[in-house]
């Protein structure tokens, strides 16, 4: 596969390649230190697909939503979807508070930049808590929109009160009910946390592809 600065991978060959990838930072770190357990061992592993399908379609809707916009991923994970969106050109910023996958995510940075350094250049690895670690960087403020995909573990009140206070800072929000900060399988936990947020917004759409169930990805525009 010979790439080219000017022309950008096909999603198939950037997943083969992602996976590869991949797999050579888990055999580096390890199970426990690559922060991969259990999550993302299911995709190398048994699922072998290095993106989840909301990866691909968050990675598209941004691409062509907010073209000219910083994109700010909270919970980045290893930053598999961040690869996606460096892949279409634009600046995206990953923040994860683990530092296992944060170093994953340097790593896999890494293996990027050896065939693709344009793409690698477009992605940066924030390691800590959001909000308190975009404090000082470039992911601040109406240029930046702040996407949320599953962050699906419990955060206390008072970061879950943080983090809502810091959405309207951003011009543009987008995150699934689902998976925000918890759990809510119930309409009415959905409904209630859309209202809250939805409150402080001039604009709310759900924007997910038609047939998803499981999945209610909003974009609220402040
Ligand atoms: C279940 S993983 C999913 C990763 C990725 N978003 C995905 O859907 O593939 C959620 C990640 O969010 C991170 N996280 C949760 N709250 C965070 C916060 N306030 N700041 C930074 N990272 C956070 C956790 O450490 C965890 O690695």
């Amino acid at each position: 596969m010979e790439p080219t600065s000017a022309q950008p991978p096909s999603v198939e060959a950037f997943a083969g390649y992602v996976l590869h990838a991949m797999r050579t930072v888990y055999e580096e770190l390890g199970p426990a230190a690559s922060g991969y357990m259990n999550f993302y061992e299911v995709r190398i592993l048994e699922n072998h697909r290095p993106f989840s399908g909301y990866d691909r379609w968050v990675a598209d809707y941004v691409a062509k939503t907010w073209p000219n916009r910083r994109i700010l991923d909270v919970g980045s994970g290893i930053g598999t979807l961040e690869m996606l969106i460096a892949r279409h050109g634009l600046g995206v910023g990953g923040i994860e508070m683990d530092p296992g996958r944060s170093k994953s995510a340097r790593r896999l940075r890494e293996e990027l930049a050896k065939t693709w350094p344009e793409i690698a250049k477009n992605w940066q690895v924030i390691e800590g808590l959001f909000p308190d670690a975009i404090e000082g960087t470039s992911f601040q403020g109406k240029d930046t929109v702040v996407i949320f995909t599953n962050v699906g573990g419990t955060w206390e009140d008072a970061l879950f009160e943080r983090i809502l206070g810091a959405l309207p800072k951003f011009q543009h929000a987008m995150l699934d009910l689902y998976r925000f900060g918890g759990q809510r399988n119930e309409i009415a936990q959905r409904n209630e946390l859309l209202n809250r947020i939805a409150s402080g917004a001039r604009n709310v759409q759900h924007v997910q592809p038609k047939g998803w169930t499981n999945y209610d990805f909003v974009q609220f525009d402040f």
